[in-house]
């Protein structure tokens, strides 16, 4: 398959984003209700090999060039050292990244470096222990910032930290955040929260805006832009040096960098490079798409690697230009929200 994972608007999916599990052990209140939901049957979730056949295919059929491992909660699946080990051994240079909530990550760290994991990105929305539990109604704080440390000290750096902000609970804590994360050396990513909670909590006045996160930074840093390339990531990265309140001008050298995932006032769709696959093996265009395509159902019913791949490039094709409903963004009023929440998507 020459052309790739192409659309019809000229973009082609590089990135490929695989959830092996729905299941979580936070219930972050922007995406699970307390209740958690209804998990899938085991037998409904991809299996390691199956994981490894569709990534093979993925990699060697279509030009999938980077592979982030997602959820639910990838450490709650016990076999994830064999997979990340079968991928490698499969895949010699694939940069193999993985999104976690950092539960139970201090434990298995070193393992996840060992099977050939490259990098790992940590949800981290606050440093206080009262404000985690409310967040994600777990009292999981400490075992996350083991969790987080433990990364880096595996040789899973860079560490990414992605803070989803909520009005009125965590967004004046922001700038401690970003001193704590550029004093460790660990890149914070502030992120708009998106209309994919299941529980339809999401209002347009609650969420925290870019501009107003920078607005938040702007008090104690001043921020510029990172001259490296986007490449089509989520994040629009700033350099960050620390400023006396009130001043015009910087007073530090640069402490490190900070993102900003602005998914909903200023999408990204246009340079969108991503393909995902759900635990249970469909395929996603986008976080926001309506039609599903049901690979792990081909693959079970015997399809060969050419026709997985050509379905694939179908499902692919008719990615849609932008979320919302074609032009309409997120935040219109007609708007409608997705089914799946997050979890059940795969960040
Ligand atoms: P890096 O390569 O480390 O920069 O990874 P990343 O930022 O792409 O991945 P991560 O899983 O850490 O995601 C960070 C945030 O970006 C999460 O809130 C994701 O849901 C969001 N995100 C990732 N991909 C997309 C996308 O295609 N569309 C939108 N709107 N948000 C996305
Ligand atoms: N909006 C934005 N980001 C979200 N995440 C989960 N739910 C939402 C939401 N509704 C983030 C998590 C995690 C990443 C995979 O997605 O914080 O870091
Ligand atoms: Fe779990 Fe991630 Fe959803 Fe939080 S955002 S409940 S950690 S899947």
């Amino acid at each position: 398959a020459p052309a790739g994972l192409t659309d019809r608007y000229g973009r082609r999916a590089t990135d490929m984003r695989l959830s092996l599990t729905d299941k979580c052990n936070l219930r972050c209140t922007y995406c699970m209700p307390a209740e958690g939901l209804e998990w899938l049957a085991k037998q409904a979730v991809m299996s390691a090999d199956e994981i490894v056949r569709i990534v093979r295919v993925g990699v060697e059929q279509l030009g999938v060039r980077e592979l982030r491992l997602t959820g639910g909660e990838p450490l709650v699946r016990h076999d994830l050292v064999e997979i990340i080990a079968a991928l490698r051994a499969n895949h010699p240079d694939l940069p193999i990244s993985m999104t976690t909530n950092g539960v139970g990550l201090a434990k298995k760290a070193a393992a996840l470096k060992a099977a050939g994991l490259t990098r790992i990105n940590v949800s981290l929305d606050s440093l206080h222990e009262e404000t985690f539990t409310k967040l994600t109604r777990r009292p999981f704080l400490d075992q996350v910032l083991a969790g987080v440390d433990a990364a880096w000290a595996a040789g899973l750096g860079p560490v990414k930290l992605n803070a989803v902000l909520m009005r009125g609970i965590n967004d004046a804590e922001s700038p401690q955040l970003l001193s704590w994360a550029l004093e460790r050396g660990y890149e914070l990513r502030f992120i708009e929260q998106m209309p994919l909670d299941a529980d339809h909590g999401w209002t347009r006045r609650n969420m925290i805006t870019a501009a107003e996160i920078r607005g938040l930074l702007s008090r104690d840093f001043f921020l510029s832009p990172d001259p490296r390339a986007r490449d089509g990531a989520p994040a629009e990265r700033f350099e960050v040096r620390r400023r006396a309140a009130g001043s015009p001008d910087p007073e530090s050298p640069m402490l490190g960098t900070v993102g900003i995932i602005a998914s909903v006032t200023e999408p990204f769709c246009s340079d969108c490079r991503r393909t995902r696959i759900t635990a249970e093996g469909k395929i996603m265009s986008c976080l926001f798409s309506r039609e599903e395509f049901d690979l792990l159902g081909l693959l079970r019913a015997g399809a060969s690697d050419d026709e997985l791949a050509e379905r694939w490039q179908d499902a692919m094709w008719i990615k849609p230009k932008a979320h919302g409903m074609d032009h309409v963004g997120l935040d219109a009023p007609d708007f409608v929200q997705p089914d799946r929440s997050m979890s059940a998507i795969g960040g």
